[in-house]
């Protein structure tokens, strides 16, 4: 156990980039790969309420304010006070992987609506922290919509954003009206866990969730895997202490990548994220060789 303790240290100060002893933090986007399929996430239904819809400008009717851009709901949206570079933005409550918007125009005539837009998104509103949707040469992609009726579009990678900011760059109608929803879906807490393949819900094989790029659940590698490891997995989980750590595959290997090995835990640790750990990018792990966990039911206090 010391000197395996020692060979982590000895690895996670060799090895310097994204995956050291805590990687698991959240990335920007997840490249191209979504995580979920998107629906609506609340625009239209109410479930974003009026304190998270803010926008640069807005035209000086109350009718016409940020609120006022909910997809099918009143037939104006909003409109800002002078076009040119304002935007509109949503506060989203927490990290979601945002798949599009459904865009609309004035609902009466379809005679007022954005022809052309682009999109900015950002985990934390900083005026510095903001993103540009861009294509894969990592062009800022201007998104057209040929009419007032409620269209959607498709983004070409799926951020993880808390916010969500469109502006408009051409208009139908001297003006414009703008009403949208936003499309995507919650994805769990980074660093989240789960037990699979068990014999019940307090066993089974351990995958780990990373907001990543191109990586969602992972598996862990069982190289060094211990009880310490294995209480840090029951206590993250909310169950009782652990009894077993498994190696070995004996829950299976899951059709997911590897994706923490030699795991050193202390055992005081609430989460398994928060233990020191080395990436598989550097330290590769017998496919055979995955962990698993039997917990303890917890006791009632
Ligand atoms: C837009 O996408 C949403 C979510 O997938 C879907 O429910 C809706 O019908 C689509 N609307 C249009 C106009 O295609
Ligand atoms: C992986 O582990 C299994 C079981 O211990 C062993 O038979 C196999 O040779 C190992 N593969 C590699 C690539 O080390």
């Amino acid at each position: 156990m010391a000197s395996s303790r020692i060979l982590v240290i000895l690895l996670l100060t060799i090895f310097s980039g994204p995956c050291m002893s805590h990687p698991i933090n959240g990335d920007e986007h997840f490249g191209t790969s979504a995580p979920c399929i998107g629906g609506p996430l609340g625009m239209q239904n109410g479930a974003i309420p009026d304190s998270s819809i803010t926008a640069s400008s807005f035209y000086y009717y109350a009718i016409y304010y940020p609120r006022a851009a909910r997809l099918n709901v009143g037939s104006y949206g909003w409109q800002p006070r002078t076009p040119n570079g304002q935007w509109i933005q949503v506060d989203l409550g927490k990290p979601t992987a945002v798949t599009g918007l459904t865009m609309q125009g004035r609902y009466s005539t379809s005679t007022y609506f954005v022809r052309a837009f682009s999109v900015q998104y950002s985990m934390t509103a900083d005026s510095g922290d903001w993103s540009s949707l861009s294509n894969d040469v990592g062009q800022t992609v201007t998104f057209r919509v040929s009419s007032g009726a409620a269209t959607n579009v498709t983004f070409p990678m799926v951020p993880l954003a808390r916010y969500i900011r469109i502006f408009p760059s051409q208009w139908q109608g001297g003006c414009y009206n703008l009403r949208f929803e936003v499309l995507g879906c919650q994805v769990p807490e980074d660093g989240a866990i789960k037990l699979v393949d068990g014999d019940d819900e307090r066993s089974g094989r351990v995958e780990i969730y990373h907001h990543g790029e191109g990586v969602s659940w992972g598996t862990v590698c069982a190289s060094d895997w211990d009880i310490n490891d294995a209480d840090v997995v029951c206590r993250q989980l909310d169950l009782g202490a652990a009894v077993q750590a498994n190696k070995a595959s004996e829950y299976g290997t899951g059709d997911l990548p590897v994706v923490m090995n030699k795991v050193a835990c202390e055992g005081t640790e609430s989460r398994l994220a928060d233990c020191p750990f080395v990436c598989t990018a550097y330290q590769q792990c017998n496919n055979s060789d995955v962990a698993g966990v039997v917990c303890l039911p917890k006791l009632s206090k």
